[in-house]
């Protein structure tokens, strides 16, 4: 367990993580019927872009960095949530902004420091359980949630070789207890060859209803580079993929450097 989000804090994945899940959260909330959210590598909470790992590596100068000022339309909401919570909001952060009253939030952490960094965070708040527990474990354990109606966020760090493996078996065990519900994960774009295994793996398993939303900031040919980053989402909400796409498309203006190869993309992976 070496890997620290706060390296990462802000840069082009997270902006594209981010903005996709205030998307989610919002669509599940257009009926009145309360939800719970599954944030199953939860991280810190929150980080620090100005000092330490974020300030060392300026990966969010090239992400968040550039969307601050006069954010495009479809970034608008994302944008004022990273300006209202401060530089720079963690998955679990924009999520418990987003709730109503009756919704809930748990978060797994395995990770000692960011645990309890993000424990104390919501030492006071009811509607937010924090555990320090092993995701994989956690999807089937926490499973199907509570209220019925919610989304299940898996945001592995990816440093393990068998990471989309274990993604797959983790969306397979995770959709076989709870079929109703929205699964996003995210994952990296290096190379497509290990894109194209964890696609396989998650068709054949029987798994419905899947999107993977894509986005590309040049041709993934050099696996030493995180070359683009997507989104696969089971049981997509209404309108997925209409209204998501300009999301990628303007992060893609934004961030892009017009390099060959980039691009954003909806991939219809199964039917419902
Ligand atoms: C990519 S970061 C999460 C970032 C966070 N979702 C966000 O968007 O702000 C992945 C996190 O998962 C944690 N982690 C790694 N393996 C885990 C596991 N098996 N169970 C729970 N957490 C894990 C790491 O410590 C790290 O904080």
């Amino acid at each position: 367990m070496n890997y620290r989000h706060a390296f990462h804090a802000g840069n082009f994945a997270d902006c594209m993580k981010h903005a996709m899940l205030v998307w989610l959260v919002r669509a599940l909330q257009h009926k009145p019927a309360p939800i719970c959210v599954l944030d199953t590598h939860a991280g810190a909470g929150s980080y620090d872009l100005f000092a330490g790992p974020a300030e060392r590596t300026g990966e969010w100068r090239a992400g968040i960095g550039r969307l601050l000022d006069d954010p495009p339309q479809p970034l608008v909401e994302y944008v004022g949530l990273v300006w209202q919570l401060g530089l720079y909001p963690g998955s679990p952060a924009l999520i418990r902004t987003l709730l109503r009253p009756d919704d809930c939030l748990a978060c797994c952490e395995l990770h000692l420091e960011e645990y309890t960094t993000l424990r104390r965070r919501f030492a006071d708040d009811a509607a937010v359980a924090v555990h320090r527990r092993d995701a994989w474990e956690a999807l089937g354990a926490l499973l199907p949630l509570q209220p019925r109606r919610g989304l299940v966020l898996i945001d592995p760090p990816y440093e393990a070789p068998d990471e989309f493996d274990r993604l797959a078996k983790g969306l397979t065990t995770g959709w076989t207890r709870f079929r109703t519900g929205v699964f996003a994960a995210w994952y990296p774009i290096k190379h497509r060859a290990p894109v194209r295994a964890f696609f396989a793996a998650v068709w054949q398993a029987g798994i419905r209803d899947i999107v993977a939303a894509e986005l590309l900031l040049r041709e993934p040919l050099d696996p030493a580079r995180l070359n683009g980053c997507g989104m696969l989402v089971i049981n997509p909400p209404y309108r997925f993929e209409t209204d998501t796409m300009p999301i990628l498309e303007a992060l893609l203006d934004r961030l892009g450097a017009r390099e060959p190869g980039e691009g954003a993309e909806m991939i219809r992976l199964a039917d419902e």
